[in-house]
């Protein structure tokens, strides 16, 4: 760490969670656990990964805290807002993620996390009916609202720095809209003369957020960052931004196993995706509005993997216009399995001379189990971002992430493939901590 140029992770690190559902009570209380020496953070990169620095005789490999400095979980102190007003200890009993001998030891500091109001407004989410709202207000009094939250729970708490992390449900899908969402002077007018249609609320956390010099990170596959204006306002505050939606379950699947297939130069006739699950997220995108939203974000995966254009033969096949592979995606809404997802992935490929064959993949996972250590690391390195003084999109952060937000304005791609992921999350750590980078695979 001797050669990083990284600000030192001094203070109190102020995590604001949007939402106190599944996932950030999950979240939540493992840290609390993990603090106390009664969990281990299982599946945090921040936490276990080691990354080799140096080649040959002089090559070694060094925890990210040994490379860069981030913050400690110690230090870490957690807020949020929620539609509903229970505190974090009763939404992590009502998730029923956790078994309740996780969650008593820590049930005092988790009772101590109360939801702020939500900028809510239902349209977006007509599932939910929690009355902890801040009421029928403009696009622009939310914004004013959450950035006087973030600095009263700042002042309050004691905190240096602040990290926004959305773990709210889905939001409806709204279109990027060149008249709005392209410059930032015309979504501050679109804020201001309340354009509820489309100025989703999530967005003005986001707009909060930056404006309170805080990187936010879009946990849910919502539009709210991915577009120019929000870069525009990345640049302008010079802080990080990073989304969309926590590859978590089957993507993550998705995107280790289809290079496979294209290393290996087999062919693609189908993949058919299907998930059943019943927890609130679930309840949620059963909404076709909100399943919309998530659709397109799980969709985008295999396109810059398993690429018709570049390799026709092989992915040219299987749509209505014969010019690509079928891609489904399917969520169902299952109350009995809660948060205990159940992924089915049937995979039609072909081999030699075109003959074909299969492949099934069945991930009996648990959602907020694989989210919650996504979270702490999303939130650790945007924090390490801001201190590098990286702004704008994070695409080393694009590991971590389903739908990678990427320049599409500039015809940029998004990385979806997993090890390129890998290589770009471990260059910028060996960057920021002094080090240099390099393409090896180890
Ligand atoms: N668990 C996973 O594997 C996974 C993977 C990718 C993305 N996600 C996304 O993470 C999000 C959270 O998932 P979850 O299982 O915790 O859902 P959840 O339904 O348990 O929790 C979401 C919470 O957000 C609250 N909320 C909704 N709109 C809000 C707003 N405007 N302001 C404040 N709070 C609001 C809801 O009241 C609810 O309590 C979802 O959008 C989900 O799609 C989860």
């Amino acid at each position: 760490m001797a050669n990083s140029n990284v600000k030192p992770a001094q203070g109190k690190l102020g995590i604001m969670v949007v939402g106190n559902g599944a996932v950030a009570t999950t979240f939540m209380t493992g840290v609390l656990m993990t603090r106390k020496g009664l969990a281990k953070p299982v599946g945090s990169m921040t936490q276990y990964d080691k990354i080799r620095i140096g080649q040959g005789a002089d090559k070694r490999y060094l925890h990210y805290s040994d490379i860069v400095p981030l913050a400690k979980l110690d230090d870490i102190v957690f807020g949020c807002w929620d539609v509903y007003p229970a505190n974090a200890y009763q939404a992590a009993i009502y998730a029923e993620v956790l078994k309740p001998q996780d969650i008593e030891p820590v049930r005092d500091e988790l009772e101590a996390i109360k939801p702020m109001k939500a900028a809510f407004d239902k349209n977006y989410a007509k599932r939910l009916d929690g009355d902890n709202i801040k009421g029928n207000i403009t696009r622009w009094e939310m914004v004013e609202a959450l950035r006087e939250d973030i600095r009263r729970f700042k002042a309050e708490k004691g905190c240096d720095r602040i990290v926004v992390l959305w773990a709210a449900s889905t939001e409806i899908y709204v279109p990027v809209d060149e008249k709005v969402h392209y410059h930032l002077s015309d979504l501050e007018a679109a804020m201001k003369a309340d354009d509820r249609e489309r100025i989703a609320p999530s967005m003005c956390y986001a707009y909060a957020a930056l404006t309170e010099g805080a990187p936010f990170i879009m946990g849910a596959p919502n539009t709210t960052v991915d577009f120019p204006a929000m870069w525009e306002l990345a640049e302008k505050t010079k802080m990080p931004i990073a989304g969309k939606d926590f590859k978590t379950g089957q993507t993550l699947v998705k995107s280790g196993f289809a290079p496979i297939i294209g290393t290996r130069c087999l062919g693609l006739s189908g993949w058919f995706s299907t998930n059943i699950l019943g927890n609130r997220d679930g309840l949620v995108l059963d909404e076709p509005a909100n399943f919309r939203t998530k659709e397109v974000s799980k969709l985008s995966t295999l396109e810059t993997i398993l690429k018709p254009d570049v390799q026709p033969d092989l992915y040219g096949h299987g749509n209505d216009e014969d010019t690509q592979y079928y891609h489904k995606v399917r969520i169902n809404y299952y109350p009995p399995r809660n948060d205990n997802k159940e992924g089915w992935d049937n995979i039609d490929i072909f081999g030699w001379m075109g003959y074909p064959m299969q492949i099934k993949i069945n991930f009996l996972c648990r959602d907020s189990i694989l989210a919650a250590p996504l979270c702490l690391d999303l939130c650790l390195l945007s924090d390490l971002a801001a201190r590098a003084g990286r702004y704008g999109t994070q695409r080393f952060l694009s590991f971590f992430l389903k739908s990678p937000m990427h320049d599409y304005t500039q015809g940029e791609e998004a990385v979806n493939h997993l090890y390129q992921q890998y290589t770009m999350l471990k260059n910028a750590l060996r960057e920021m901590g002094g080090y240099e980078a390099d393409e090896e695979i180890d």
